[in-house]
């Protein structure tokens, strides 16, 4: 375990930046929940720590866990047609998390209690990011951070920005999940609206780098 404290919570969250981070959880063997003991990898994320888009999903699936890489499977394939279809690259333009960290058995969604005890991560993250807009896919993601918003059905939600109080100075949208979309493609086309609205309000497309 890097760094100095013997208390790996602690030593992750003392990271000063996204990198430092990124590496601390996952060479932590974080035992925080039950979740530890059926995965393989510490799935911490995909995509660009400086993007201004964090996109939050439910929990890593079986390709997430052998690879360590949130988003690597056919839900990913998925989210990157999404958002390639209004000029960005999830690697470049997005940064890709999730609620929990560690994948659960057969799939299921996260317990509340597991979600909670993997919640410091997730706040680090998004504390150690510049982006102001945060996409929740699916109803997990939603339900962890606007409970509220969750009670009713998810398609009264999807393609709404709102805002927060704990987190004054971001806007939230709730998208369909992309494993959803695989699920039911008579989603495709209106999720496909909902990615491009959010790309709008980040002022996508961006300009090509040059250099
Ligand atoms: N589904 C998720 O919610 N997250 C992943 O990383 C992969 C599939």
């Amino acid at each position: 375990m890097p760094g100095s404290s013997s208390d790996p919570l602690r030593a992750v969250l003392a990271a000063a930046g996204y990198e430092g981070f990124r590496q601390r959880l996952r060479e932590s063997g974080c035992t925080r929940c039950a979740l530890a003991e059926g995965r393989t990898r510490i799935v911490v994320d995909r995509g660009n720590p400086d993007a201004k888009i964090v996109a939050i999903g439910e929990a890593p699936g079986a390709r997430e866990d052998a690879r360590g890489v949130a988003f690597c499977g056919r839900a990913g394939r998925m989210l990157d047609d999404l958002f390639a279809a209004e000029g960005l690259s999830t690697d470049e333009h997005l940064l890709i998390v999730n609620v929990v960290k560690c994948r659960p058995p057969g799939n299921r969604a996260p317990h509340r209690e597991e979600a909670a005890r993997c919640r410091p991560f997730l706040e680090r993250q998004l504390a150690l990011s510049p982006a102001r807009t945060i996409a929740l896919m699916g109803a997990t993601a939603l339900r962890h951070f606007a409970p509220e918003r969750a009670k009713g059905p998810l398609g009264a939600q999807v393609g709404r920005f709102f805002g927060l109080p704990d987190w004054p100075d971001r806007e939230f949208v709730t998208l369909y999940h992309p494993a959803a979309i695989l699920y039911n493609r008579s989603l495709e086309r209106v999720a496909r609206e909902h990615v491009r609205a959010l790309a709008a309000r980040v002022g996508a497309p961006f300009p090509a780098r040059t250099g």
